[in-house]
């Protein structure tokens, strides 16, 4: 497949994605890159998250590199100021009275909060951003990690957070030197929150440093996990230890271009909230640290016809999620 077909396909456009966290949106605008494009962020007058092209329609300087005032993005160029919905309402050149040149506002594409992200849809959103039922529910908390760039192209992040046959190998340094590299039987099903995906049990290792995690104590820790996608290319994974103790992970895979992506992720879990949020996600950034490494190996872009890879029983779960994703950006 040419790098093309996913920057540029319009059923990726019509899809939300997870471009930075919340938090970052203040003080200064923030230049952010999806399928290709270029967008500014900021959050406007009225507290809402605009997001623009990074152009200024006047002579195309980066919004980004742009001042805030009062919620107002002010051009670092000629200082044309943008306000909420990217309405241009001031052109400092101009005498009083001369109205703002209709085309001087900007071209604003959907932007959302949710789960601690912000989110962004280039074109009219074909689905929501995907619901995630612990995030209302007061026995769990939320903890959000910082937007990494991964020079990788995204479908392979999403390929390789479906897929557990690479633990022992992977992650021989974190959990995965204790579990059976055989994979059992693939079989897959409906998730909770429409994802789809597979259940399976691991036996992990429990070293020091997954303490906080695990809530245990024990060298090794029996887990129920589950592990599902969304189109395009969100995944959705649980674990459920013995104690009862439920760790959900949403890892958002954002296509930046062809070739590099946004990865974050987002931890809802059923702990006492004693545990330092910090020390409870350290384990699950070693984990990611050792998948970034591992992927950033392959590259160039993830070929998405089915006979160009081969694929094993393993592997089932990737395989449907790449038919489907083949589909949407075929349209
Ligand atoms: S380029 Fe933005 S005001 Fe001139
Ligand atoms: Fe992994």
């Amino acid at each position: 497949m040419s790098t093309s077909e996913v920057v540029g396909s319009a059923g990726l456009r019509a899809h939300w994605h997870a471009v930075a966290n919340v938090d970052s949106l203040v003080g200064s605008p923030v230049g952010v890159r999806l399928l290709g494009d270029d967008y500014v962020l900021w959050r406007g007058p009225d507290g809402n998250v605009v997001a623009a092209p990074d152009s200024c329609p006047h002579r195309q300087s980066p919004l980004s590199a742009g001042t805030i005032e009062s919620g107002c993005l002010r051009c670092p160029y000629h200082g044309w100021l943008f306000g909420a919905e990217g309405v241009c309402q001031e052109v400092p050149s101009a005498a009083a009275g001369v109205p703002v040149p209709p085309r001087a506002h900007l071209e604003t594409v959907y932007a959302a909060e949710k789960y601690g992200l912000v989110w962004i849809c280039p074109g009219e959103p074909a689905a929501p951003i995907p619901e995630v039922g612990e995030e209302d529910d007061s026995d769990f908390r939320r903890i959000n990690t910082e937007v990494q760039v991964w020079k990788v192209a995204a479908p392979r992040m999403v390929d390789n957070f479906l897929d557990i046959a690479h633990f022992p190998f992977v992650h021989v340094g974190t959990f995965g030197g204790a579990q059976d590299p055989r994979v059992s039987p693939v079989e897959l099903e409906e998730l909770e929150g429409g994802f789809f995906g597979y259940r399976y049990e691991i036996v992990a290792e429990n070293p020091d440093e997954a303490r906080a995690t695990s809530g245990s104590r024990e060298p090794v820790v029996e887990r129920a996990m589950s592990s599902g996608f969304r189109l395009p290319l969100m995944v959705r994974s649980t674990i459920e230890y013995r104690s009862g103790l439920r760790h959900v992970l949403l890892l958002a895979s954002t296509p930046m271009d062809a070739e590099s992506s946004y990865f974050t992720f987002v931890v809802w879990r059923n702990d006492d909230f004693d545990v330092p949020a910090e020390e409870v996600i350290a384990f699950d950034r070693a984990i990611g640290e050792e998948d970034r490494v591992m992927l950033e190996r392959l590259d160039g872009e993830m070929p998405l016809d089915r006979t160009v890879l081969v694929s094993v029983q393993a592997d089932k779960a990737s395989v449907e999620w790449r038919r489907r994703f083949a589909e949407l950006v075929r349209g």
